[in-house]
């Protein structure tokens, strides 16, 4: 074949196996254990949703977090949906203090997980620092499209997070970290 180099061979190999990695799923694993072995920081109500909303963290990165400073290399941080308790109206139940009652079924488990060397793979206008998003079913697997039937992919993720760019691309945790170790 005229003008075959096995380096341009090789090349265009990688090129297709770099396009069938999927970032997140690639690195970001589902963390086993995490009902038990994370901290549950917060629990957020999203009536329209009929969901309430679950939030872990790994201990480690909570004990050495910083107010006001990125999240710790190693930071991992969970959030679980689980579907409200609803009436026979379908609409959700509350509680003594107005809140819903979550149902003790998991409907969502999504992760973001920051390491050092992460994120490289991202264009510099789409990478959230070393921050790579995954979304899991309850019983640990990758999270498929139900109208395509592939494996989902975290675009949409990274520029809805980019947002919480100035609190290291996460809307919940930094604040919790600012509110218990106490910086303004
Ligand atoms: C349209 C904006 C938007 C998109 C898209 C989005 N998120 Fe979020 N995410 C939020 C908001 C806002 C919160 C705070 C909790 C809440 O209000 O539900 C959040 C919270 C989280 C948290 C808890 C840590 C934190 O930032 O507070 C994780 C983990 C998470 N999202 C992962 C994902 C993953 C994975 C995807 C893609 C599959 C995704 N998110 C897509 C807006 C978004």
């Amino acid at each position: 074949m005229k003008g075959f180099t096995f380096s341009g061979f090789l090349a265009v190999c990688l090129s297709l196996t770099t396009s069938q990695v999927n970032a997140g799923f690639d690195e970001v694993k589902f963390p086993e254990g995490y009902q038990t072995q994370f901290i549950r920081y917060a629990a957020i109500d999203k009536p329209k949703k009929r969901k309430v909303r679950f939030f872990y963290v790994n201990p480690e990165a909570l004990a050495a977090a910083q107010p006001g400073g990125p999240l710790p290399d190693g930071t991992v941080i969970i959030m679980e949906d689980h579907p409200a308790v609803l009436d026979t109206n379908k609409e959700p139940v509350t509680d003594g203090n107005g809140r819903l009652i979550p149902t003790a079924k998991v409907s969502n488990v999504f992760v973001q997980e920051r390491r050092k060397g992460w994120g490289t793979q991202h264009a510099a206008e789409t990478r959230n620092g070393e921050w790579e998003y995954a979304w899991y079913t309850a019983d640990g697997k990758p999270k498929t499209s139900k109208k395509t039937g592939k494996l989902v992919t975290f675009g949409k993720c990274m520029a809805c997070h980019k947002k919480a760019a100035a609190q290291d691309y996460n809307f919940t945790l930094s604040p919790f970290i600012t509110k218990i170790k106490g910086m303004k």
